[in-house]
């Protein structure tokens, strides 16, 4: 995992691991405005860093990932005014980044002229999705490199996410830069993401902020968006997937099955989401523990979650993971 001596374009390179310290994230900061990659934890997933406003930078995030074109990245940002400078936030976006931001929220909004970022981050659209984590090494990766940066999660495209420093080895050592290790991920689920129609707020994903908590701050329900003509791998109906199948709401697993429990009851479960049934623990583990079943390599069944608060977002990942795939 030491950088390699000489690195010639096309081979192989070994990944820096970089610790989440001052010399850490200058380094890291350095590699983006190299328009190299630098994974960085974030309070939901590990992100896959690249400079916004570089189109090699950001050709290089598809690459590594293997990540369709078409398919646009969240940009990432240290403050509100930042995010003021590239878009227009209509006033519920304002309303809920007052609340929720540092946090995992993304909202989708519209660019303005002169944004300056790369075309390829947004897929050609005119809208563009911004998050400001809430990581201290996320704000201090972003503070010492000082401008956008896009970040999808740091898993190659329709895999399972990274919650920690080893799922993105797992996926992607040598293909990219740096690691800022920052441990396990508290949150553990993407951000949710939301869209705006005539001003009003739309659910695009499911994520860690729940949507009871959204609708709360808006004093308005968020209904679910079916008008985005966007296929990301995120939406597709098989993503976040382990190699071997998955079924669902399982009470009673099948001899040889990997059991994934949730909540007490699942005493004979090899795995489990929460012990003691805490969705905020299960969204927190989800990803670790479908990496920990993948490896065991055989088929998984997973307990039923409630679909109530977080347990939306865990739900919607899991349907994913047990989504047929497509051949
Ligand atoms: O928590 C997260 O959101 C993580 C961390 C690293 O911040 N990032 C993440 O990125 O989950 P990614 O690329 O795996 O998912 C981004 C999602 C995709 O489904 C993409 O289609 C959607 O955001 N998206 C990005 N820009 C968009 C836009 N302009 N309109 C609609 N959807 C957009
Ligand atoms: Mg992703």
């Amino acid at each position: 995992m030491k950088r390699g001596v000489t690195t010639m374009q096309d081979r192989p390179r070994s990944t820096e691991i970089l610790a989440p310290d001052d010399a850490g994230i200058a380094r890291a900061a350095a590699l983006l405005r190299a328009g190299e990659l630098v994974a960085m934890p974030t309070e939901t997933v590990y992100g896959l860093a690249g400079d916004a406003r570089n189109p090699d930078a950001v050709a290089r995030i598809f690459k590594a990932k293997g990540r369709p074109a078409h398919n646009p990245l969240i940009v990432h940002l240290g403050e509100l005014e930042a995010a003021q400078a590239l878009a227009e936030l209509p006033q519920a976006a304002l309303r809920l980044s007052a609340r929720f931001w540092p946090g995992p929220l993304t909202l989708v909004v519209p660019l303005r002229a002169g944004h300056g970022l790369a075309p390829a981050v947004t897929a050609g659209l005119p809208s563009v999705a911004l998050r400001l984590p809430a990581h201290p090494v996320a704000r201090a990766l972003l503070a010492a490199f000082g401008g956008p940066v896009a970040a999808p999660s740091a898993n190659p495209s329709g895999r399972i996410s990274p919650t920690r420093p080893a799922h993105v080895l797992a996926g992607l050592d040598g293909r990219i830069a740096g690691l800022l290790d920052g441990g396990a991920c508290d949150v553990g689920l993407e951000s949710t993401i939301l869209g705006f129609r005539g001003g009003r707020a739309v659910l695009l994903r499911a994520g860690g902020i729940s949507r009871e908590a959204l609708e709360e701050v808006l004093g308005t329900s968020v209904p679910e968006d079916h008008g985005t003509k966007i296929t990301a791998p995120g939406q597709l109906a098989s993503h976040y997937a382990p190699r071997a199948p998955l079924r669902l709401n399982v009470r009673m697993p099948h001899p040889g099955e990997v059991w994934i429990g949730f909540g007490p009851g699942c005493d004979a479960a090899e795995l489990t989401l929460s012990a003691r049934g805490d969705l905020i623990e299960a969204a927190a583990r989800l990803f670790a523990v479908l990496h920990a079943a993948d490896r065991l390599d055989r088929p998984i069944a997973v307990a039923p979650v409630p679909d109530t608060g977080l347990g939306a977002a865990i739900n919607d990942r899991l349907r994913r993971a047990a989504a047929p795939r497509p051949a």
